[in-house]
């Protein structure tokens, strides 16, 4: 989600009163010797070679064709663009390929997008959502035919309804809730390129009024009984859908990252409601027509968001399921590696000013499929059981995972912990018990499963070192800092360790910035091309780190993000920390959602919020938009959608 928005959601509060602030030396320059140069350099020869760099779900799924030879950074750099369009490299070509208001491809049931905004919420429901963002790219038929499976993460009001959001109607609330959740997509490469089909028998839409399984300890508890769901086992709807993962039996994760903006808090929030940014009215204005949504009425409602939220694309009639063992939280995504035994171990930061990085672990191996099931149904409770850990990040460089398991430390019904049912509804405190360390706002997490490598993209904290956020400390080492970083760590307390090592060792990748800034603290240390913001965030099979950008959209071209141009999508070699812009999106959009078939000669992203305004929320219909991709028509309206991009030389992308 752009941090543009007038009421900047999670972002714009600092809900953590925790003293949690490991004060440190600013990541010095010696700290990129890590990874970067000779250092780098001799560990990749002890890892043997670039085969070694991969991510454990996509090193599963890529084609032994996409074997890296010769360097990574293989395409020609572009320059920052401004302009109202996708740019990418010499040699490649990009397109749209499915939209906002696209029917997904129910069959019976495929209404077409009206460009004055006139569909009703039920049309909606069976159309792709608003707000394109994390995506993956299951194969059917290996790069030939998949199904494209995608988050969309909020809606724009002012956009989605004909007279935008002026009067604001039970209606719209239905209409908003509908253009909510995920969207699976069949698509096919054929003689005019990659195209939906349509219909599909996997074709689905999952929206806030969609049944969910809640699944693990929190499944049943106290705290998610409501009237409408007694036993605290079901839940309509997912929210605040925002990056992706997937799993190496074949399922689809998706984090709930500000689902409390849909809900109002009233005048007296709980400590609980306040610690996880609840607001009066909520920004959505959801509880004037939706009692589900005032938390004054409905308080357990509220706690049945902020989960990772599990997917098997391939089974439409199978629910979506909340995995509470991996805790609640302003959740971005979460991404999974293996351990040498076959655990599964799952990455998640939360995007909010000052939280946390948390890792889970899984009790049990992960099952091959057999016996009648796929592996999806063979490892359908497998993260319902494990410990989660939030991360510290210490000052010399070294790193705790320190678990929430109720009764270990403070985490104790004296601590108003009953069970661990409570501690993984109440994260955060839980978290703030521990000792984890406030993080600028951590995004996407890429895992590089061979190097036993993770990274998190810091995309930014303006109150990081001010009086309202947290003070600087190593891993956070700049005050105001609108640039962002990425950081990174190796488990273990030395090299070799696993990934359920309870000690890791941690450095920045790169302090993004702008060397021409004139504030010392935003030029940052990028060698190659410079960027600001970094969000979106995966290894490709060959090893390449792809980042995408989500700089403020109010600001961009204006004040510190002046020089950095449209949001764009960079690739980075993290052998040499050298990094090469590959595409720039459309005017006031942010880059997200990554994916590539197995063969790597196809990518796909999203744009989200083409033309955003900062006030999507109250916009009257099309007052002032900044863009209008994909469709460019002049009745038409900004709409966030996919985007394929391929070589014209049919090679692999990235490569040289
Ligand atoms: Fe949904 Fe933190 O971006
Ligand atoms: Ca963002
Ligand atoms: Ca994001």
């Amino acid at each position: 989600m752009s941090a543009s928005l007038q009421h900047i959601p999670s972002h714009a509060q600092t809900a953590n009163p925790s003293q949690n602030t490991p004060i440190g030396e600013l990541c010095t320059p010696s700290r990129r010797e890590w990874l970067g140069g000779a250092g780098g350099m001799a560990l990749l020869s002890m890892l043997g070679g670039l085969s070694a760099c991969a991510s454990a779900p996509e090193a599963q799924a890529v084609a032994a064709t996409a074997k890296p030879s010769g360097p990574l950074l293989g395409f020609k750099r572009i320059p920052i663009d401004a302009t109202d369009s996708i740019k990418v490299p010499e040699g490649y070509v990009a397109r749209a390929l499915t939209a906002w208001g696209d029917p997904v491809g129910i069959s019976g049931n495929m209404p077409a997008f009206k460009w004055d905004g006139s569909n009703t919420a039920e049309e909606q429901a069976a159309q792709q959502g608003m707000h394109h963002d994390g995506m993956h790219y299951f194969a059917l038929d290996g790069s030939k035919r998949g199904l494209l499976v995608t988050n969309h993460e909020y809606v724009d009001d002012g956009l989605l309804h004909a007279d935008g959001a002026v009067p604001w109607t039970a209606a719209k609330v239905r209409k908003a809730q509908a253009a909510h959740g995920f969207s699976v997509v069949e698509i096919a490469q054929g003689a005019n390129g990659w195209q939906p089909v349509r219909p599909s028998a996997y074709a689905r839409r999952v929206t806030a009024n969609t049944q969910h399984r809640i699944a693990g300890p929190c499944a049943g508890h106290a705290m998610m009984r409501t009237a409408a769901d007694p036993e605290g086992r079901t839940v309509l709807g997912t929210l605040g859908n925002c990056a992706s993962g997937i799993t190496p039996w074949g399922t689809y994760l998706s984090g709930e990252e500000n689902w409390h903006d849909n809900f109002a808090g009233g005048q007296k929030p709980t400590p609980e409601q306040r610690r996880y940014n609840i607001t009066p009215e909520g920004w959505w204005r959801w509880a004037q027509h939706d009692k589900r949504f005032d938390a004054t009425v409905n308080p357990n409602e509220f706690n049945r968001f902020g989960w990772v939220v599990e997917l098997d694309p391939m089974d439409p009639s199978s629910p979506p399921v909340k995995r509470t063992a991996l805790g609640r939280a302003a959740r971005e995504g979460a991404v999974v590696a293996v351990t040498a035994d076959k655990r599964a171990v799952v990455y998640s930061g939360e995007d909010a000013h000052g939280e946390y990085i948390y890792k889970f672990v899984s009790r049990d191996q992960i099952k091959p499929a057999g016996n009648g099931l796929t592996a999806a149904q063979a490892n359908r409770d497998l993260l319902d059981h494990g410990t989660l850990y939030v991360a510290r990040f210490n000052a010399d460089g070294s790193g705790d995972w320190l678990p929430l398991v109720h009764g270990q430390g403070p985490l104790t019904a004296t601590n108003k912990f009953a069970d661990q049912g409570e501690v993984l509804v109440k994260a955060r405190f839980a978290s703030d018990a521990l000792g984890g360390t406030p993080m600028d706002r951590p995004e996407w997490v890429a895992v590089s499963q061979d190097r036993r490598e993770v990274y998190c993209t810091l995309t930014n904290s303006s109150r990081r070192g001010t009086p309202e956020g947290k003070p600087v400390d190593a891993a956070n080492p700049r005050a105001n800092n609108t640039m962002g970083s990425i950081i990174r760590w190796r488990e273990g307390p030395t090299d070799g360790g696993d990934f359920d090592a309870l000690k890791f060792r941690w450095n920045h990748l790169v302090l993004a910035g702008d060397p021409s800034n004139e504030r010392a603290e935003a030029k940052g240390n990028t060698v190659g091309d410079t960027f600001a913001a970094p969000d979106g965030l995966m290894f490709d099979a060959r090893g390449l780190l792809w980042v995408q950008t989500d700089m403020s959209a109010r600001n961009l071209n204006a004040g510190e993000y002046k020089h950095a141009g449209n949001n764009s999508m960079l690739a980075c070699d993290v052998r040499t920390g050298e990094f090469r812009r590959f595409l720039s999106g459309p005017m006031n959009c942010e880059i997200t959602g990554l994916t590539f078939t197995p063969d790597m000669k196809t990518m796909f992203l999203n744009v989200q919020h083409p033309g955003e305004t900062p006030s999507e929320r109250s916009d009257p219909a099309n007052p002032r938009r900044f863009s209008n991709w994909p469709d460019f028509r002049p009745d038409g309206r900004p709409r966030s959608g996919t985007v394929v991009v391929q070589r014209v030389d049919g090679g692999v992308i990235g490569a040289a």
